[in-house]
């Protein structure tokens, strides 16, 4: 697939998928979720790519939201419709990753552009960075899980008051709220989410992909997520990480993981 919204490159086992709509921000049209579904789609089944990373290109926007142009004049089933297949192509789809997703919130992160970060397994922002869930001042809600996730991560009233207000939080703000995990310049964005990458890619693939499913377990209606614990617990018992990574700590020396 050739892209036009967004920019995707591999370096060291990090893949840094970057969405590249400056004139506009990087709002979210359809075409650019699709192509986010395509290439992080691409990256979670390439072994060789141990960590990605989301970001905007320019030095003003993570993304300003979706696209406001293409949804202005749609009717009851097509807003619907424009909820779920988001939800499912690109926010539910990047949370349920094994490969760990990095949001390098390096702006605006505003509506379906902070829905997006919180999709992302975790995020780190500069200090430029303005979060928040805008959409009542255009008269809807969010739809792409931001009334989910706004409130696992900062807790119910912030996010009533994030989300009623329609304002925007700042980077600092973000890290005391729990939404971002660190806070630094724009220049040392990308740095520190590829030095926190770095840590990660030392440890097992498959048991982070484990971890991420137990994780997420607990964020799901129906779910029982001590229970998926146990079980994903048990299977890394069966992978040859495990055998290595208890061998190496018994031998006194450092795991070299196979990723299976
Ligand atoms: N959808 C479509 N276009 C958007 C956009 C969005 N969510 N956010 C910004 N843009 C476009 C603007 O229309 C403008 O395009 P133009 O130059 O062709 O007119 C361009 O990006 C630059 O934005 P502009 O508003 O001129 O920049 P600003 O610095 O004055 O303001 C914001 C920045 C982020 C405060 C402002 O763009 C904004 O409020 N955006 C919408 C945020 C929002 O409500 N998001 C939730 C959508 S559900």
């Amino acid at each position: 697939m050739k892209y036009k919204n967004i920019l995707t490159a591999t370096n060291n086992g990090i893949a840094t998928i970057t969405i590249n709509r400056p004139s506009k921000l990087n709002a979210l049209n359809i075409e650019t979720i699709d192509e986010l579904h395509h290439a992080l789609n691409i990256s979670d089944k390439d072994k060789s790519i141990k960590v990605i990373v989301v970001t905007g290109s320019g030095d003003k926007a993570f993304v300003a939201g979706a696209d406001i142009s293409e949804f202005a004049d749609f009717d009851i089933e097509e807003g619907k419709e424009l909820a779920a297949n988001g939800q499912d192509v690109l926010f539910n789809f990047i949370e349920n990753l094994s490969t760990p997703v990095i949001a390098a919130v390096n702006g605006f992160a505003l509506g379906g552009g902070l829905e997006l970060a919180m999709a992302c397994h975790f995020r780190v922002a500069s200090d430029n960075a303005k979060m928040g869930l805008p959409e009542v001042s255009l008269g809807v809600i969010p739809g792409y899980g931001g009334t989910q996730r706004l409130p696992q991560l900062v807790g119910k009233g912030r996010a009533m008051e994030m989300i009623m207000t329609a304002g925007m939080i700042d980077a600092n703000t973000a890290k005391e709220y729990g939404l971002v995990n660190h806070v630094t310049t724009q220049e040392e964005l990308l740095p520190l989410a590829e030095k926190i990458a770095s840590k990660i890619m030392r440890n097992s693939t498959v048991a982070i992909a484990a971890a991420i499913k137990a994780i997420n377990a607990n964020f799901k209606d129906g779910k029982d997520g001590y229970q998926v614990e146990i079980k994903q617990f048990g299977k890394c018992f069966g992978t040859d990480d495990f055998h290595e990574g208890t061998t190496a700590f018994l031998e006194k020396r450092k795991a070299e993981f196979p990723g299976k």
